[in-house]
């Protein structure tokens, strides 16, 4: 079996391994490191259930091979937040319930986190916008639209307290 090397920085920590090449970034998260809070909900990069950070950037990881993230710095659902703790978009997902199944969760959350340090403050059309490709099956999307408005003003507060 022909492989290919790769090293990432994932959730802060040094991987390496020897893949085939084939291996997509999702299929490397999960079942080489079993971070398994980054879902598969379609494979054919229209769902968003995927979505990690690369490099800082939301990145539907089912549509990039781990190859092709050879030396970049990866931040799943389990690095959002130290141990114990939530992360502002977590908190305000669970307090606006924004969770619903929770299967799209994680990558609403990447998502959103992305959203916000781009634009941290966003107005409902441009939440919406950002997140279509993201696809919650449960409701209409209201309390997740609800979740980022409520995070993105929490963050707003702590940036403007640690001025
Ligand atoms: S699994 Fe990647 S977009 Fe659906
Ligand atoms: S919360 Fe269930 S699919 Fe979105």
């Amino acid at each position: 079996m022909t492989t290919v090397s790769v090293t990432l920085t994932v959730n802060g920590k040094k991987v390496s391994a020897a893949v085939e090449p084939r291996t997509l970034l999702v299929q490397f998260l999960r079942e080489h490191l079993h971070l398994t809070g980054t879902h598969v909900g379609c494979d054919t990069s229209q769902c968003g259930a995927c979505t990690v950070h690369v490099n800082g950037d939301s990145v539907k990881s089912c549509t990039m091979l781990v190859a092709q993230a050879d030396g970049a710095d990866i931040r799943t659902i389990e690095g959002m937040a130290s141990p114990g703790t939530l992360h502002a978009v977590q908190e305000a997902f669970r307090e606006h319930h924004g969770l619903q199944c929770g299967f799209c969760t994680p990558g609403m959350v990447m998502s959103s986190a992305d959203l916000l340090t781009k634009n941290p403050n966003p107005s409902e059309h441009e939440i919406r916008t950002w997140l279509e490709g993201n696809i919650c099956r449960c409701t209409g999307y209201h309390n997740i639209v609800k979740a980022v408005q409520h995070a993105a003003a929490t963050l707003r507060q702590t940036a403007h307290a640690a001025e």
